[in-house]
């Protein structure tokens, strides 16, 4: 049977429904906090086991009859509870008899990076491998997803994108489109012991952003740089929690730093087909 811890959030989500397509869903172990909000969202016929990163015993009980485990790195942002969490699923995972883990990390993963959840990624590759289990590592770069975040809402009304990005590129990849490349590595083999860059060539700098969202939106829209004490300043002014806020200027400082422009040609190979481009994307969200 194959496990996928966070399976009610948007990436476990799509790798379980892209799965369930290639193998018998009762196959499949979602693993959720929540069984009642996994009941209306997961495909039918899915095994449903409760389990919280936090309450080892709930992932020991989660794992049993388990060959292989999907773990989604956690939402939570603090750097020791990142680790703590995802060694607790380690950790089950071991004692439960699991072969193999799937890990989703971040791709560059350092201990120095300016993006506060690339250590506790670096950390948790180390403690993967360290523990003698057979590992996969799914080295993520940011999703095209998350670009409507950096664009705000106030864009377009104002033909101005305000960003600290600079000349970095990022290699961006669809959420759902890793979660159909994670679906194809879990339903086959030859992926033992492998670290897989998922960052697909070109890289876009928001300059590309701003004049992608020009074309797709039929209206000017304008650069503007700023500073990371700027857009502290911007999102404080409008009620964002500091944390949230250290996660912002540390991820864009590490976007500036060029960390996530990465292009591999990994992710076309597991995909199986051309990723979606940045272009096709915005057209998706802000044509018209
Ligand atoms: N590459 C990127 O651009 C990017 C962007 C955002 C996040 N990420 C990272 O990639 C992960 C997956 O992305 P996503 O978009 O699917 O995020 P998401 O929608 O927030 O999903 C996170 C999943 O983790 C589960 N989870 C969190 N804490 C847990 C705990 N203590 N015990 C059990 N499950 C727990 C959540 O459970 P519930 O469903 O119960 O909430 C949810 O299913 C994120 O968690 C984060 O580490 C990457």
């Amino acid at each position: 049977m194959i496990a996928i811890t966070g399976a009610t959030g948007h990436l476990g989500l799509a790798t379980t429904k892209a799965l369930a397509a290639k193998i018998a869903p009762s196959e499949i172990v979602a693993v959720v906090r929540d069984p009642q909000k996994a009941a209306s969202t997961l495909p039918q016929g899915i095994v449903v086991r409760q389990g919280d990163y936090n309450d080892p015993a709930s992932l020991l009980a989660a794992f049993q009859g388990v060959e292989t485990v999907l773990l989604i790195s956690t939402s939570e942002l603090e750097y020791n509870a990142r680790l703590r969490e995802h060694k607790n699923v380690i950790d089950a995972a071991q004692q439960a008899g699991v072969r193999h883990i799937v890990y989703t990390s971040v791709v560059n993963p350092s201990p120095e990076s300016a993006f506060g959840a690339s250590p506790g990624h670096f950390s948790t590759e180390q403690y993967l491998k360290d523990s003698g289990l057979t590992y996969t590592i799914f080295r993520n770069t940011l999703y095209l997803d998350i670009i409507p975040m950096l664009v705000g809402e106030g864009t377009l009304p104002s033909g101005k994108l305000y960003s600290t990005l600079g000349d970095g590129k990022v290699s961006y990849a669809l959420r759902e489109e890793i979660g159909e490349a994670l679906a194809n590595v879990l339903a086959s083999k030859g992926h033992d012991n492998q670290t897989y860059d998922i960052a697909p060539g070109p890289a876009y700098s928001i300059q590309d952003i701003a004049a992608g969202l020009s074309e797709a939106a039929g209206q000017p829209v304008e650069y503007v740089p700023i500073t990371g004490e700027e857009l502290a300043a911007t999102l404080r002014q409008h009620q964002v929690p500091q944390p949230f806020i250290d996660l912002m200027v540390g991820m864009t400082q590490a976007m500036k730093d060029n960390e996530f422009n990465a292009p591999s040609p990994t992710f076309e190979q597991l995909l199986g087909r051309k990723p979606t481009d940045l272009k096709t994307y915005l057209k998706s969200v802000y044509g018209k």
